[in-house]
């Protein structure tokens, strides 16, 4: 399954199953103040349904957002304030906006950790630098990979999200396998919807997560020669620790 066609079943379910996580996350007020200090234009990398731009853009900073997957920019386009956002369906390592330059480049929520390849990440590297404005920030978040859980080669399917979509109690079952020698999750989602007196719909979805480790991102980022970088532990701009949930990325 591609990261299209995933993502094709997963816009059904999105703004729902992350409604209530949303509320608990930082990314979104981070991202925010972070957009208001550049003071825009910005663009999201992989914006999903607008769910870290929406808030920027109802500030009024000028914003774009670009994305692989038509059915995730279909939700983004019937939210609210979606109006005044820019949107392009357009992959992350490939996209040309010409002579268009951003203040502030982000990708929220790991969408960074869709592109498998060294080839693609160094692409997609390449592109934020073309459209960065002098002085501009890229930022970024990624998992931080917990050795212990890494090692395993696959981990039984567990119920890890419940929620109401339109009112029908869903959940949401993962289960993941893992390619070591690429450092590749082949995630898989099993949505089940209630729908009442008939049988529950279920839908599969196969997604595809690589995993970075602190220093790779490191030599990556000097690789696509950005020179200023941090790297954080959190979006409260905590030093990596053994237990930090992400890896932060900052860089100019
Ligand atoms: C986990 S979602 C994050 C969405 C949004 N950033 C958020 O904070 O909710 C990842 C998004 O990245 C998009 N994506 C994955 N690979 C991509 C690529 N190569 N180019 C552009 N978008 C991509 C997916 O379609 C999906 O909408």
């Amino acid at each position: 399954m591609s990261t299209t066609e995933s993502y094709e079943y997963t816009a059904r379910y999105y703004d729902a199953a992350y409604e209530e996580l949303s509320a608990q996350r930082a990314d979104i007020p981070f991202y925010q103040n972070l957009a208001a200090e550049t003071g825009g234009p910005v663009l999201e990398l992989g914006c999903g349904t607008g769910r870290s731009l929406l808030p920027i853009a109802a500030r009024g900073l000028a914003c774009t957002g670009l994305d692989l997957s038509p059915a995730m920019l279909e939700q983004f386009r019937r939210r609210p304030g979606a109006e005044a956002v820019t949107l392009a369906c357009a992959r992350m390592e490939s996209f040309d906006f010409g002579a268009q330059r951003f203040r502030l480049i982000f990708s929220a929520f790991r969408a960074f950790q869709h592109l498998d390849t060294v080839e693609q990440q160094l692409g997609c590297l390449a592109r934020v630098r073309a459209h960065l404005a002098p002085g501009g920030l890229f930022a970024f978040d990624l998992f931080n990979p917990r050795l212990e859980r890494m090692a395993l080669d696959s981990e039984p399917e567990t119920l890890d999200l419940s929620f109401n979509y339109e009112g029908r109690p869903t959940r949401r079952y993962v289960g993941a396998t893992r390619d070591r020698v690429n450092q590749v999750i082949q995630l898989t989602m099993r949505y089940v919807e209630e729908t009442g007196a008939g049988p529950a719909r279920e839908s599969i979805v196969h997604l595809s997560m690589r995993w970075f480790w602190r220093y790779e991102i490191e030599h990556l980022m000097h690789r696509a020669g950005f020179t200023d970088v941090k790297i954080y532990g959190d979006f409260d701009r905590s030093p990596v620790g053994r237990n930090s949930p992400a890896f932060v990325v900052l860089a100019r």
